[in-house]
């Protein structure tokens, strides 16, 4: 268009190039019309005719008409304007409107990077233990200590904590990579109210049975970084009435690293998804294996290097018991077969508090010991005839053992039961699916009827079945 239009001007000009100066211009007439103006000198002044003779001015009106035309139907103002023009006003206004939305589209991005910073902000205050978060631990104090004086110029009324969470340490680890917003929005996460886990299985509620099936699993988080591949994640089954944490709260500890003793806390299931932890405790021991379990109000783990198990109170957020397991192999003599130091893996069923493991006395086959839970003694236990070397994880349901046979082919089954009441092994086939390659934690929440599990940076739940109650 704008090329045709130089065209005809360029036109007009050299056909008329006996005049040495032309303008054009352009205005409104009275009825609100464009009028196009050309204006021509003559190169003889004193000759000027009268308006409207002489036949070189009939013929520069005559171009100008011309010109008018061709100048009113291409920019679509005229009554000449066709079909062609109406698209090409069509395309300026489709160009013009794509711009606006650009623009805002930029706007909204500014708001929501501006909204996460917010909510970070917040959860970061919120995340901020009380200055008495860490009484039990004088390693964690002089540490804090040191950062505080290190820092310079931080006030004494500053809680070591907030020293700690302001250098990063204590944040879920969706905050310790590059721009948080972003990773928050990038987390692929399937959001499941949290009432939802609570009504599956409602069928089955009447008690226990031997394991039917297990369901697809869900996703309820993806970690961010490295640190997140292994891990744990679980909710207390029997979160004790008054106590600091409701049932809803979830907590989740990554296991990737020497030094792991980060228990993130996420008041419920929809903000453990988005990454939100309210609350974040520092394990006195560090841990070792993806082993660890909540219940009744503590925080059950083996310490790492070592066969002691530990007891930590949520409440008193303070060791209540330490005690070793006796013979228990530990720090790669007896892991799953996927390794990752997994020698020594609690457990939690309808029946109270269990241990599963190998010693040098069961030549690595299964153990199961069944603990006292509030000094960590062992009650009884029971000897198997599975290698823990050979299965992929294991976990305990209404005082049943259950293995798994591959932590990584995406169809693969839990192939073997053992019932600790009568002492019976079976060899069973309940399908199960590894999605995401990588299945290093398998646990059962009694109080959900659901397996937690934590599949390469996913952590996942599965539905599952019980039979009826079996006659005994
Ligand atoms: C279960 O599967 C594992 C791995 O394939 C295998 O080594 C084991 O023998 C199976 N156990 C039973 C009881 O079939
Ligand atoms: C796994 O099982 C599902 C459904 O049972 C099936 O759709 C899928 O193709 C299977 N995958 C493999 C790798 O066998």
């Amino acid at each position: 268009m704008k090329l045709q239009v130089a065209l005809c001007v360029a036109c007009l000009l050299l056909t008329g190039s006996a005049q040495d100066r032309a303008t054009f211009q352009r205005g409104n007439d009275q009825r609100g019309r464009c009028q196009y103006t050309f204006t021509v000198s003559s190169p003889r002044e004193a000759s000027c005719p009268l308006s409207g003779g002489g036949p070189e001015m009939e013929a520069l009106k005559a171009r100008l008409t011309l010109l008018e035309a061709h100048v009113s139907r291409l920019v679509g103002e005229g009554p000449g304007a066709g079909p062609r023009d109406a698209h090409a006003q069509a395309e300026l206004e489709r160009a013009r409107l794509q711009r606006e939305k650009e623009q805002l589209d930029g706007t909204v991005q500014d708001l929501q990077a501006r909204l996460v910073d917010m909510k970070q902000e917040v959860e970061r205050l919120r995340a901020q233990p009380c200055p008495a978060a860490f009484p039990q631990s004088a390693a964690l104090q002089d540490g804090g200590r040191r950062a505080a004086s290190g820092s310079g110029g931080v006030s004494p009324l500053v809680s070591r904590s907030m020293v700690q969470s302001e250098r990063g340490r204590v944040r879920d680890s969706a905050w310790s990579l590059g721009s948080p917003g972003y990773q928050e929005l990038k987390a692929e996460v399937t959001q499941l109210p949290a009432s939802q886990l609570t009504q599956e299985g409602t069928e089955d509620d009447t008690g226990c049975g031997e394991l039917v099936s297990v369901s697809e699993p869900v996703s309820h988080r993806k970690a961010d970084n490295i640190a997140g591949k292994y891990g744990v994640w679980m909710q207390d089954p029997e979160a004790p009435p008054g106590g600091p944490y409701g049932p809803q709260m979830v907590w989740r500890i990554d296991t990737i690293g020497t030094d792991v003793r980060q228990l993130f806390g996420y008041e419920d299931m929809n903000q453990f998804s988005r990454g939100f932890p309210t609350k974040v405790l520092l394990l006195p021991d560090p841990m070792e294996s993806t082993g660890a379990v909540l219940y009744h109000g503590s925080f059950y783990y083996q310490r790492r290097l070592s066969r002691t198990l530990v007891r930590y109170d949520l409440a008193t957020e303070s060791v209540a018991a330490r005690r070793e397991l006796p013979h228990a192999g530990f720090h790669g003599q007896y892991p799953y077969s996927w390794g990752g130091y997994t020698d020594i893996d609690l457990a939690v069923d309808e029946q109270g508090l269990w241990v599963i493991y190998s010693s040098n006395k069961a030549k690595g086959n299964i153990v199961v010991s069944q603990l006292d839970p509030k000094s960590l003694e062992v009650r009884k236990s029971w000897e198997t005839s599975v290698r823990k070397a050979a299965v992929a994880n294991a976990f305990m349901t209404c005082g049943r053992l259950y293995t798994l046979a591959s932590y990584t082919a995406p169809n693969t089954t839990i192939n073997y039961s053992y019932d600790t009441a009568t002492g019976q092994a079976k060899a069973i086939a309940v399908p199960f699916q590894n999605r995401y390659g990588y299945n290093s934690m398998v646990d059962y929440n009694p109080s959900h009827r659901k397996l937690y599990a934590w599949d390469n940076f996913h952590m996942i739940s599965y539905g599952v079945r019980l039979g009826k109650l079996d006659a005994k």
